[in-house]
Protein backbone atom coordinates (compact mmCIF):
# COMPACT_ATOMS: atom_id res chain seq x y z
CA UNK A 1 0.00 0.00 0.00
CA UNK A 2 3.02 2.30 0.58
CA UNK A 3 4.32 1.81 -2.62
CA UNK A 4 0.75 2.53 -4.40
CA UNK A 5 0.75 5.93 -1.76
CA UNK A 6 4.55 6.66 -3.64
CA UNK A 7 3.43 5.75 -6.63
CA UNK A 8 -0.11 8.08 -6.77
CA UNK A 9 2.18 11.68 -5.30
CA UNK A 10 4.95 10.93 -7.95
CA UNK A 11 3.25 10.75 -10.50
CA UNK A 12 3.81 13.26 -13.32
CA UNK A 13 2.91 14.44 -16.48
CA UNK A 14 4.73 17.10 -18.57
CA UNK A 15 2.36 18.09 -21.74
CA UNK A 16 3.98 19.34 -24.84
CA UNK A 17 1.49 18.42 -27.59
CA UNK A 18 0.26 21.73 -28.03
CA UNK A 19 -0.50 25.61 -27.45
CA UNK A 20 -3.46 27.65 -27.27
CA UNK A 21 -3.37 32.01 -27.83
CA UNK A 22 -5.58 34.32 -27.58
CA UNK A 23 -5.12 35.16 -31.74
CA UNK A 24 -5.43 30.76 -32.26
CA UNK A 25 -9.20 30.51 -30.53
CA UNK A 26 -12.54 31.24 -32.27
CA UNK A 27 -14.40 34.31 -31.03
CA UNK A 28 -17.48 32.39 -30.66
CA UNK A 29 -16.95 29.98 -27.82
CA UNK A 30 -19.42 27.43 -29.16
CA UNK A 31 -17.13 27.38 -32.66
CA UNK A 32 -14.26 26.66 -30.66
CA UNK A 33 -15.66 23.48 -28.51
CA UNK A 34 -17.05 22.16 -31.90
CA UNK A 35 -13.25 22.42 -33.02
CA UNK A 36 -12.12 20.48 -30.33
CA UNK A 37 -14.49 18.20 -30.15
CA UNK A 38 -14.24 17.21 -33.71
CA UNK A 39 -10.03 17.07 -33.15
CA UNK A 40 -11.25 14.75 -30.08
CA UNK A 41 -13.56 12.71 -32.38
CA UNK A 42 -10.54 12.43 -35.06
CA UNK A 43 -8.03 11.35 -32.27
CA UNK A 44 -10.17 8.73 -31.61
CA UNK A 45 -10.42 9.52 -28.10
CA UNK A 46 -12.20 7.36 -25.89
CA UNK A 47 -15.61 7.98 -24.86
CA UNK A 48 -14.83 11.58 -26.04
CA UNK A 49 -18.86 12.38 -25.31
CA UNK A 50 -18.37 11.64 -21.56
CA UNK A 51 -18.21 14.44 -19.58
CA UNK A 52 -18.44 15.13 -15.38
CA UNK A 53 -21.57 17.18 -14.80
CA UNK A 54 -21.82 18.83 -11.21
CA UNK A 55 -24.63 19.96 -9.82
CA UNK A 56 -25.39 21.72 -6.29
CA UNK A 57 -28.17 21.01 -3.77
CA UNK A 58 -30.25 23.42 -1.93
CA UNK A 59 -28.08 22.77 1.33
CA UNK A 60 -25.25 24.15 -1.17
CA UNK A 61 -23.84 20.86 -1.58
CA UNK A 62 -21.80 19.96 -4.85
CA UNK A 63 -22.09 16.41 -6.18
CA UNK A 64 -20.69 15.45 -9.21
CA UNK A 65 -21.05 12.44 -11.81
CA UNK A 66 -20.28 11.30 -15.34
CA UNK A 67 -22.73 12.04 -18.03
CA UNK A 68 -22.31 11.65 -22.01
CA UNK A 69 -23.24 14.67 -24.07
CA UNK A 70 -25.72 13.80 -26.42
CA UNK A 71 -26.89 16.94 -28.20
CA UNK A 72 -25.70 20.30 -28.34
CA UNK A 73 -26.36 23.61 -30.43
CA UNK A 74 -25.83 27.10 -29.92
CA UNK A 75 -24.78 27.26 -26.87
CA UNK A 76 -26.71 24.11 -25.49
CA UNK A 77 -25.70 21.07 -24.48
CA UNK A 78 -28.28 18.29 -23.90
CA UNK A 79 -28.13 14.61 -21.63
CA UNK A 80 -31.00 12.41 -20.78
CA UNK A 81 -31.01 11.03 -17.53
CA UNK A 82 -33.99 9.80 -14.73
CA UNK A 83 -35.84 13.47 -14.10
CA UNK A 84 -35.93 11.56 -10.43
CA UNK A 85 -32.89 11.08 -9.95
CA UNK A 86 -30.18 13.13 -7.35
CA UNK A 87 -28.72 14.77 -10.25
CA UNK A 88 -32.07 15.88 -11.87
CA UNK A 89 -33.53 16.88 -8.76
CA UNK A 90 -30.89 19.38 -7.90
CA UNK A 91 -30.79 20.90 -10.99
CA UNK A 92 -34.60 21.54 -11.52
CA UNK A 93 -34.65 23.22 -7.63
CA UNK A 94 -30.94 25.07 -8.32
CA UNK A 95 -30.61 25.11 -12.57
CA UNK A 96 -26.66 25.80 -11.52
CA UNK A 97 -24.47 23.92 -13.31
CA UNK A 98 -21.41 22.62 -14.61
CA UNK A 99 -19.66 20.17 -17.28
CA UNK A 100 -16.02 18.90 -17.88
CA UNK A 101 -14.67 17.13 -20.45
CA UNK A 102 -11.11 15.98 -20.16
CA UNK A 103 -9.03 14.79 -23.28
CA UNK A 104 -5.73 13.06 -21.96
CA UNK A 105 -4.60 12.25 -25.53
CA UNK A 106 -4.80 15.84 -26.80
CA UNK A 107 -3.79 17.09 -23.32
CA UNK A 108 -7.43 19.49 -22.76
CA UNK A 109 -9.80 20.16 -20.80
CA UNK A 110 -13.20 22.03 -21.31
CA UNK A 111 -14.85 23.69 -18.64
CA UNK A 112 -18.83 24.82 -19.49
CA UNK A 113 -20.75 26.52 -16.95
CA UNK A 114 -24.52 27.65 -17.31
CA UNK A 115 -27.79 27.23 -15.86
CA UNK A 116 -30.61 24.22 -16.60
CA UNK A 117 -34.04 23.33 -18.16
CA UNK A 118 -35.73 19.94 -19.22
CA UNK A 119 -35.54 19.35 -23.21
CA UNK A 120 -38.79 19.76 -24.90
CA UNK A 121 -41.00 16.81 -24.57
CA UNK A 122 -40.49 16.40 -28.60
CA UNK A 123 -37.17 16.19 -28.35
CA UNK A 124 -36.90 13.56 -25.15
CA UNK A 125 -39.14 11.51 -27.07
CA UNK A 126 -37.22 11.95 -30.26
CA UNK A 127 -34.03 10.54 -28.65
CA UNK A 128 -35.85 7.71 -26.56
CA UNK A 129 -36.95 6.54 -29.65
CA UNK A 130 -33.53 5.96 -31.07
CA UNK A 131 -32.49 4.32 -28.31
CA UNK A 132 -32.28 0.27 -28.30
CA UNK A 133 -34.57 -1.69 -26.77
CA UNK A 134 -32.73 -2.64 -23.96
CA UNK A 135 -31.89 0.46 -23.15
CA UNK A 136 -35.44 1.71 -23.23
CA UNK A 137 -36.49 -1.36 -20.70
CA UNK A 138 -33.58 -0.14 -18.20
CA UNK A 139 -35.01 3.72 -18.73
CA UNK A 140 -38.23 2.34 -17.01
CA UNK A 141 -36.89 -0.17 -14.87
CA UNK A 142 -34.21 2.02 -13.28
CA UNK A 143 -35.18 4.21 -9.73
CA UNK A 144 -31.96 6.12 -10.55
CA UNK A 145 -30.23 7.25 -7.20
CA UNK A 146 -32.59 5.36 -5.24
CA UNK A 147 -32.13 2.09 -2.68
CA UNK A 148 -32.36 -1.41 -4.00
CA UNK A 149 -33.05 -4.25 -1.84
CA UNK A 150 -30.61 -6.67 -4.18
CA UNK A 151 -29.00 -6.85 -8.07
CA UNK A 152 -32.11 -9.22 -7.94
CA UNK A 153 -35.00 -6.98 -7.79
CA UNK A 154 -33.60 -4.81 -10.31
CA UNK A 155 -33.16 -7.61 -12.72
CA UNK A 156 -36.72 -9.31 -11.94
CA UNK A 157 -38.22 -5.76 -12.92
CA UNK A 158 -36.45 -5.65 -16.56
CA UNK A 159 -37.85 -9.39 -16.85
CA UNK A 160 -41.38 -8.39 -15.88
CA UNK A 161 -41.35 -5.11 -18.11
CA UNK A 162 -40.01 -6.86 -21.20
CA UNK A 163 -43.35 -8.93 -21.05
CA UNK A 164 -45.70 -5.52 -20.38
CA UNK A 165 -43.38 -3.64 -23.47
CA UNK A 166 -43.05 -5.05 -26.61
CA UNK A 167 -40.01 -3.60 -28.70
CA UNK A 168 -42.66 -2.07 -31.14
CA UNK A 169 -44.74 -0.05 -28.79
CA UNK A 170 -42.78 1.09 -25.88
CA UNK A 171 -42.92 4.58 -25.29
CA UNK A 172 -40.47 7.28 -23.14
CA UNK A 173 -41.85 7.47 -19.07
CA UNK A 174 -42.23 10.68 -17.84
CA UNK A 175 -39.85 10.52 -15.54
CA UNK A 176 -37.10 10.16 -18.04
CA UNK A 177 -35.91 12.79 -20.22
CA UNK A 178 -33.54 15.42 -21.40
CA UNK A 179 -31.77 18.24 -19.43
CA UNK A 180 -29.99 20.98 -21.03
CA UNK A 181 -27.73 23.21 -20.31
CA UNK A 182 -27.18 27.23 -21.41
CA UNK A 183 -23.60 28.24 -21.44
CA UNK A 184 -22.38 31.40 -19.60
CA UNK A 185 -19.04 30.67 -19.22
CA UNK A 186 -16.60 28.38 -21.42
CA UNK A 187 -13.07 27.96 -20.18
CA UNK A 188 -10.48 26.15 -23.00
CA UNK A 189 -6.95 24.12 -21.10
CA UNK A 190 -4.08 23.33 -23.36
CA UNK A 191 -1.82 21.36 -20.75
CA UNK A 192 1.80 23.12 -21.30
CA UNK A 193 5.08 22.02 -20.12
CA UNK A 194 6.19 22.62 -16.53
CA UNK A 195 2.61 23.41 -15.32
CA UNK A 196 2.56 26.63 -17.70
CA UNK A 197 -0.15 25.57 -19.00
CA UNK A 198 -2.68 27.75 -21.43
CA UNK A 199 -6.25 28.80 -20.15
CA UNK A 200 -8.14 31.20 -22.28
CA UNK A 201 -11.46 31.47 -21.21
CA UNK A 202 -14.91 33.17 -22.22
CA UNK A 203 -17.47 35.70 -20.30
CA UNK A 204 -20.62 37.52 -21.61
CA UNK A 205 -20.84 41.36 -21.07
CA UNK A 206 -23.82 42.76 -22.46
CA UNK A 207 -24.30 39.58 -24.95
CA UNK A 208 -21.11 40.00 -26.67
CA UNK A 209 -18.26 37.28 -25.14
CA UNK A 210 -15.06 38.52 -24.11
CA UNK A 211 -12.50 36.27 -24.05
CA UNK A 212 -9.60 36.09 -21.41
CA UNK A 213 -6.23 34.43 -20.28
CA UNK A 214 -6.21 33.77 -16.93
CA UNK A 215 -3.46 31.96 -14.91
CA UNK A 216 -2.64 28.23 -14.69
C1 LIG B 1 -19.22 6.71 -18.94
C2 LIG B 1 -20.49 6.98 -18.18
C3 LIG B 1 -21.59 7.53 -18.84
C4 LIG B 1 -22.77 7.79 -18.15
N1 LIG B 1 -23.81 8.38 -18.81
C5 LIG B 1 -24.94 8.67 -18.12
C6 LIG B 1 -25.99 9.40 -18.77
O1 LIG B 1 -25.91 9.82 -19.92
N2 LIG B 1 -27.11 9.64 -18.03
C7 LIG B 1 -27.25 9.23 -16.73
O2 LIG B 1 -28.30 9.48 -16.13
N3 LIG B 1 -26.25 8.58 -16.10
C8 LIG B 1 -25.10 8.29 -16.76
N4 LIG B 1 -24.07 7.65 -16.12
C9 LIG B 1 -24.26 7.26 -14.70
C10 LIG B 1 -24.00 8.47 -13.79
O3 LIG B 1 -22.61 8.71 -13.67
C11 LIG B 1 -24.61 8.30 -12.39
O4 LIG B 1 -24.13 7.11 -11.79
C12 LIG B 1 -26.14 8.22 -12.44
O5 LIG B 1 -26.68 9.09 -13.41
C13 LIG B 1 -26.74 8.56 -11.07
O6 LIG B 1 -26.30 9.83 -10.67
P1 LIG B 1 -27.09 10.69 -9.57
O7 LIG B 1 -27.46 9.71 -8.46
O8 LIG B 1 -26.11 11.71 -9.11
O9 LIG B 1 -28.30 11.26 -10.22
C14 LIG B 1 -22.88 7.43 -16.78
C15 LIG B 1 -21.75 6.91 -16.11
C16 LIG B 1 -20.58 6.70 -16.81
C17 LIG B 1 -19.37 6.19 -16.05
Amino acid sequence: MDDLHKHISKLREDFTNGTLNESDVNEDPFAQFEKWLQQAVDSKIHEVQAMHLSSVSLENKPSSRIVYLREFEKNTFSFYTNYNSKKAQELLKNPNAAITFFWPDLERQIRIEGTIEKTSVAQSDNYFNQRPYESKIGAWASEQSYLLSSRKELEQKVEQLKKQYKPETITRPEFWGGLILKANYYEFWQGRKSRLHDRICYEQENNIWKIKRIAP
